[in-house]
């Protein structure tokens, strides 16, 4: 039986993943903070060969007992994130740490502690789940966007030097996803006023992301809007677009 471990498994893409390779016979661990979501969401997904493993993500530490606890699986989903506000020159300290632990340094941490296993075994794959922000400017979330880019940065170069070996690291840089996470960062507003053409189904994302990992490629923008706009997003006109498109109104 494969193994996947997949964090932020709870809610969201992180969810999706595990039903999809529930479906294809995996065993997962997953990996969440909030105890009540994590049990609603395994009584959901009603599969035995899977296991509730609670960890906060944003302290670093967490990430040392997960790997001691957790074996090398054949595939890492590193998912877990929130978004995160502030205009410039007002993102806290606080939020830069937190930022930068769940989305930057952590999964660097995680992928940095099972990748050389999986070069040894000759065979695994990383998926990064990064965001579109990481290609085109994100105004009142730069911290959000930083941390992407360089999570982008990073898999990306990975995956150039050690596809060879049988092990791949792709990033995936969905754009809107209908998941928990406006809400949850303050931002259900955008759930109104981005038009329903910009939206990607959580399905979608993982099984595009699947199909690229598989194929070992080093990244992928799921759906074709996005894919196709992608080539545009240096453009002045479409970064204005992209601006009015998305207007934060907090902070
Ligand atoms: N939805 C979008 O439009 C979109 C677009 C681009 C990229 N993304 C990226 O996709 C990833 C998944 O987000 P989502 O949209 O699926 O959001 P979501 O539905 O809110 O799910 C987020 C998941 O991350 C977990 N998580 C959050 N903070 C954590 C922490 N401190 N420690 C452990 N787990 C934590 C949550 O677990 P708890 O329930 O335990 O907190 C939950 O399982 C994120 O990295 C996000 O940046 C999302």
């Amino acid at each position: 039986m494969k193994r996947a471990l997949i964090t932020g498994s709870s809610s969201g893409i992180g969810y999706a993943y595990a039903k999809y390779l529930s479906e294809r016979g995996w065993y997962i661990d997953l990996v969440s903070q909030n105890i009540d979501r994590a049990e609603e969401a395994y009584k959901t997904l009603n599969y035995e060969h899977s296991k509730i493993h609670i960890h906060d993500l944003s302290s670093l530490d967490s990430i040392t007992e997960i790997t001691s606890n957790i074996s090398t699986p054949d595939l890492v989903v590193a998912n877990a994130g929130i978004g995160i506000n502030g205009a410039a020159g007002r993102n806290i300290n606080e939020d830069i740490e937190f930022a930068n632990n769940l989305m930057f340094a952590g999964p660097i941490k995680l992928i940095e502690y099972y990748l050389p296993r999986m070069i040894e075994k000759k065979s695994g794959r990383v998926v990064i789940i990064s965001s579109i922000g990481a290609l085109i400017p994100m105004p009142k979330s730069a911290i959000y966007a930083a941390v992407k880019s360089g999570i982008y940065a990073y898999g990306r170069s990975l995956n150039e030097e050690i596809v060879e070996k049988n092990v791949s690291v792709t990033v995936s840089l969905p754009g809107y996803v209908k998941t928990n996470i406006h809400k949850r960062s303050g931002l259900a507003h955008l759930e109104k006023q981005i038009a329903s053409w910009m939206w990607v189904t959580p399905q979608q994302v993982i099984e595009e992301t699947e199909s690229a990992s598989i194929k070992g490629l080093s990244e992928v923008i799921p759906g074709r809007l996005y894919r196709l706009t992608s080539i545009f997003f240096n453009f002045k006109v479409t970064k204005m677009l992209w601006k009015f498109l998305n207007s934060r109104n907090k902070k």
